[in-house]
């Protein structure tokens, strides 16, 4: 963790940002993580600390809550000193009070006391749950229902927190541009290892080796895959063969909790062939598209759709979409190839905050797109300097999807749908990097990591 002054200036960062909406009184609750187990009590999935909790406390260890006191500043930890019996089956441990000073919190409370905090209080703020047991713990302290909990949850609560966490500070770039350079190591490490007759579980366990043994963990289940089209893929059974594509689209976790987030498409031989060089070429033309229009000020929404027309244009050079480009990306027509936004924020979480809903972090009051492929676009407000998001351009060729919109007819008008039948097996692929916006405009998050062809194509050989 940061030094204790860094939780004090956020905690007091985020009073002030409440008072600036009107909140000078009541009782900010944040809940930590407990321990979440797999399959019976003491066999637990690998704990990781809520995000929130992890950015205005600090503290990464499980159990723990603490509150803030809007009228008087005053924080409190809640958390128990271990007993000898934890101490001998899971080693010692800090004191609450130990813990508490390294956050800069001067009290500490047994956990149970929560709850007469909280229904003490003449206003309870907390934010929005995603774990069925702290939902039921904030039931408890809101004397609200399970199910209408995160209705009460506070918007005044979401907006300061949406505020501060999404200006990275200078400590929080260093953390980042950290976990960006071991993802690079994990994507290096796929390209120069694998090989037709590996299995993807092969390649799934390499990059994860590397993610673990750089102290820190995996940021989000990773897509290794011969299968690209399938956008969230997570079975990794398939084997390599030789001509295909392997798609990855892996992150690591720094000890601190901070995200990378990188894609990566290869071929599983030497050499793209035709087809599959085509795509990556159409692929790199709307990141560069994208990353071109990033600059404090730029709705996110017009760099999705900067990098929606040079898929377009790609493809309509293909052959495979017709009419004009503006017109079939205005109708949503390329989002048959394209079904996904440009991007998201990145920081603690590899979709950072989208624990408080996706229109809170992405839209701020501006409407949503209900159109297929833009409807997925989960940032679109104007990009801010010291925001930090994924650019992530793909193009697919999904043949269930295909077949669907086929027989509708849907936008016959732009889709060349008899041009298709020879690319239904052409796969997926997809280029991502993590940005950092700037004054200025705009930098890449990492060491340098070469994705023209001829680089991939060199590593392959
Ligand atoms: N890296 C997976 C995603 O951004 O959805
Ligand atoms: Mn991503």
């Amino acid at each position: 963790m940061f030094e204790a002054q860094v939780y004090v200036r956020r905690r007091e960062a985020l009073r002030a940002a409440l008072a600036e909406r009107g909140v000078k009184d009541g009782l900010v609750v944040l809940v930590g993580n407990g321990e979440s187990p797999m399959n019976y009590l003491d066999n637990a999935y690998p704990f990781r600390q809520d995000s929130s909790f992890l950015y205005f406390v600090g503290l990464a260890q499980p159990g723990l809550a603490a509150s803030i006191d809007l009228g008087s500043g005053k924080a409190r930890l809640y958390g128990e000193d271990p007993s000898m019996s934890e101490i001998v089956w899971s080693g010692p441990r800090p004191t609450a009070a130990e813990l508490a000073s390294l956050s800069g919190i001067a009290e500490t409370r047994k956990r149970a006391e929560l709850a007469s905090d909280a229904s003490s209080a003449g206003r309870l703020l907390y934010l929005p749950s995603y774990r069925a047991e702290t939902r039921a713990e904030l039931a408890e302290l809101s004397g609200r229902a399970y199910a209408a909990v995160d209705a009460g949850a506070s918007l005044e609560l979401i907006r300061a927190a949406i505020a501060l966490r999404e200006i990275k500070a200078e400590e929080e770039i260093a953390e980042l541009e950290r976990a960006v350079a071991v993802t690079v190591e994990m994507h290096k490490a796929a390209l120069v290892t694998s090989r037709a007759g590996m299995r993807e579980s092969d390649i799934v366990a390499r990059v994860t080796q590397v993610a673990l043994a750089s102290g820190g963990a995996l940021s989000f289940p990773v897509i290794g895959t011969t299968k690209g089209a399938t956008l969230h893929i997570h079975s990794y059974g398939r084997t390599l063969a030789s001509g295909g594509l392997f798609l990855l689209d892996a992150g690591a976790e720094a000890p601190s909790g901070y995200a990378g987030d990188l894609t990566t498409t290869f071929p599983i031989g030497k050499r793209f062939d035709e087809r599959q060089r085509a795509m990556y070429d159409i692929v790199l033309s709307a990141h560069a598209a994208a990353c071109a229009a990033l600059a404090p000020g730029v709705d996110f929404l017009e760099v999705h759709l900067a990098s929606a027309r040079a898929i377009a244009a790609g493809l309509k050079e293909l052959g495979l979409l017709k009419g004009e480009v503006e017109e079939a990306v205005a109708a949503g027509a390329h989002a048959l190839f394209y079904p996904h936004g440009i991007g998201h924020m990145i920081g603690l979480d590899v979709h950072d905050m989208e624990c408080y809903g996706e229109d809170h972090v992405g839209y701020e009051g501006r409407a949503r797109s209900e159109q297929f492929g833009l409807a997925s676009l989960r940032l679109a407000k104007p990009l801010k300097s010291g925001m930090v998001h994924s650019v992530e351009p793909g193009l697919y060729f999904i043949p269930e999807l295909i077949a669907q919109w086929k027989a509708e007819g849907r936008h016959a008008r732009f889709i060349a749908y008899d041009k298709l039948a020879s690319w239904l097996d052409a796969g997926g692929v997809r280029n991502e990097e993590d940005w950092l916006v700037t004054p200025s405009g705009a930098r890449r998050l990492g060491p340098a990591f070469d994705k023209s062809p001829a680089a991939i194509e060199s590593h392959r050989a």
